[in-house]
Order: C-alpha cells, then structure tokens, then sequence
C-alpha cells in the first residue's frame, strides 16, 4: 500500500482557530513545536516539571505551566516528553484533565500502540510524527523548510481528528514537504525495527571492525578515517538519498564495487537474517516494550552502565586524536 502524500495545499488549519494548544515537554521535539507552532500564530502554553527545560521555555517567552494545568487549559495536548515517562505522566497530571472533544497528540505511536497509554473514547487520539531530529524542525521551519511526517489517527471522538493532526503537521512546517499517512503501529514497529535490526548492527560493526583493524597491526588513526573520519561515509550517504541506494554505486570503483557485491552475502548470513526476523517478532508481539518499560523500572543498571562502557572504548581516543580533521570535515560537507 502506498502511504497518502498531503502538501500545503491539501491542508486547512482553520480548525485551530481558537483551540489551545499545550505543548507537554520543552526538549527535541517539544521546544521546536512550541516554537514553530507559536510562529504560525497558534495559542501555546507550554506544561513542564521544574526544571531546565522550563527555564529555557519562560526564556523563550512561552506562559510555562505545571503539566496538569498547561492540560486543563487546552483543547489540543502535544504529549513531546520521552517515551518512556509519557505513561506515568499521562496517569498523574493528564487523564483526569481530558474533557470530550478534546485532542490528544503524540509524536510517537509506542505508548498508545502498545497499550501503556489508553485514552478515553471521548478524545480525539492523533499522531504528527517528524522523521527528524527535534532541531532539525526547527531550523527547517526557519528556512521556509519541511521535514518528511507522519500523520495517524488512532481515535476519532469529534469526527475531526484527521484534520487536526493534519492541522499540527502543517503549522510546524510538514506539509512544505509532506505529511505522509501512516498509523500508530506502522510508526511505532518500523520505528523500532529500524533502531534495533539496521543501526544496531552498524554501531556494533563500528566497533568490531576498528578492533580487528588495529589487532591485525594496522594504524587506529588510518582506520578511523578509512572508516568514516575523512567524511567519505557523509558523502556516501548524501549520494544514497540524492542518486539511490544501489545507483549511487556507480560512484565508487569497479573494484570496490565487486568487492562490496561479493561479500557482502556472506556477512549477512542465515543466521543474521534469522535474528534480524526474530528482532521483528519481539517488537510486533510487545515482548521488547514490555522488557523497556520492566528494566526502567528496576533501574536500569545494566543499560546505563553499557552507555558508559561505550564512551570509554577505544574508538573515542582515536575520535579525540583526529578531532580538528573531524570539525573540518563535517563544517564543509
Ligand atoms: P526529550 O528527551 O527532549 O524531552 C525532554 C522534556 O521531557 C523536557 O521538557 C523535560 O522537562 C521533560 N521530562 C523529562 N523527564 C520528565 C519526567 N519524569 N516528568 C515530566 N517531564 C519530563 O524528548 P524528545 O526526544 O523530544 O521526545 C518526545 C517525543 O517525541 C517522544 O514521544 C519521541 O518518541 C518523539 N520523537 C522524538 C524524536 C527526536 O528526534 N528526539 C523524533 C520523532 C519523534
């Protein structure tokens, strides 16, 4: 099936008129929707804990409320705090302050999908998802710009739920490129799917093929940059999304060409292909949700000490040594 494309043009956001939107977070993706939204002359509050993030919301001249309030206040709640907090958030400060006919928005399909966020039926239930970093919102926005989005509906209480997600997606700038349709699951799974069965292996590879670089005898240094610190894997992945995946290969030698077509069978095996398929099956039946929610609430410790075991790898030294040809490359590229 083909995912609907909307642009400008396909998009009214009259239905914002006069609805009051509370902004629930100040972070990635909060901070630029607050923004961008506020710039299109929509009425925001932003709903923040005491922290930071609040401070730079009252810097930035938004009306900061405990999120309880900045939910009573609105018509339209944006739920852009991470994940993982969203359920026990939702439970204290939000649930008791939905009223019908109000909209709920998330960023994000996982919390309503899997089933750690449920809604009353009296609200309208909706999703504007960027494929962008929160910044980048931002400062596409800025430059007249847009960021591919998805838009999903997963309740319809007032029978306008779809305008409004569509709505959001153009005030913060989607439609300029394109507010695709997708759902909560769509979003939720491949989401997940992309993070745990494609850039996992990337990063692991980051690491294992440095480790048998250097233990074969060959300079930390000149691998790192054969690797992707001379920018080469920059320029790789603009030629992807600019020519294609495989008609960019026409871009590289015929040598490597050949070597990247033989052998690249024989690393992603049986048995890979077998995880990447069981990967997949643990995101669809909510086992993985299940394991993130269950190992924050018993803190967490093993996975925050693999983050840290992670900055004092090998490959942050090499990455400190070739800092400057680093910052020189990626200011021209
Ligand atoms: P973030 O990590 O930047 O959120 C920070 C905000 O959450 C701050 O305002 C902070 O005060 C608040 N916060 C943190 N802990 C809290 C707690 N215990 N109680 C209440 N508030 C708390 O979040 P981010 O990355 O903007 O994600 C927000 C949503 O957007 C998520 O649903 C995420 O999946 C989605 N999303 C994020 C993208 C990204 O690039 N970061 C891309 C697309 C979607």
């Amino acid at each position: 099936m083909v995912a609907r494309i909307f642009h400008e043009e396909d998009v009214d956001t009259s239905i914002l008129s006069g609805k009051r939107i509370a902004v629930i977070g100040f972070g990635n993706q909060g901070s630029s929707h607050a923004l961008n939204l506020r710039d299109g002359g929509m009425d925001v509050v932003v709903g923040n804990i005491d922290d930071e993030y609040a401070k730079r919301a009252n810097e930035q001249g938004f009306s900061v409320r405990p999120i309880r309030d900045a939910a009573r206040y609105a018509d339209i709640i944006c739920m852009l705090i991470p994940d993982e907090v969203q359920p026990r958030v939702y439970k204290q400060s939000v649930e008791n302050e939905l009223s019908p006919g109000k909209a709920l928005m998330f960023a994000s399909g996982f919390n309503v999908h899997f089933g750690f966020i449920k809604p009353p039926r009296f609200v309208d239930v909706v999703m504007e998802a960027p494929r962008m970093i929160g910044v980048g919102v931002r400062e596409l926005f800025l430059k007249g710009l847009g960021c591919a989005t998805l838009v999903a509906v997963h309740h319809d209480y007032t029978g306008n739920a779809r305008k409004i997600a569509l709505a959001i997606a153009k005030a913060i700038g989607a439609t300029r490129l394109g507010a695709f349709e997708s759902t909560f699951e769509e979003e939720a799974i491949l989401d997940l799917f992309s993070e745990q069965a494609f850039w996992s292996a990337f990063y692991e590879l980051f690491k294992y093929w440095l480790e048998i670089a250097t233990a074969s005898g060959y300079d930390e240094l000149v691998a790192a940059l054969e690797l992707y610190c001379s920018g080469e894997m920059v320029e790789e992945t603009k030629a992807i999304l600019e020519t294609g995946v495989f008609r960019q290969m026409r871009f590289h030698s015929t040598t490597s060409q050949y070597g990247t077509i033989t052998r690249g069978k024989r690393l992603v095996t049986g048995e890979v292909k077998r995880n990447i398929r069981k990967i997949l099956r643990e995101i669809e039946t909510g086992r993985f949700a299940e394991e993130w929610m269950r190992t924050q609430r018993t803190g967490a410790r093993a996975f925050h000490e693999a983050r840290e075991n992670l900055l004092k790898h090998r490959i942050n030294m090499v990455e400190d040594q070739l800092a400057d040809v680093r910052r020189q490359v990626s200011k021209v590229l």
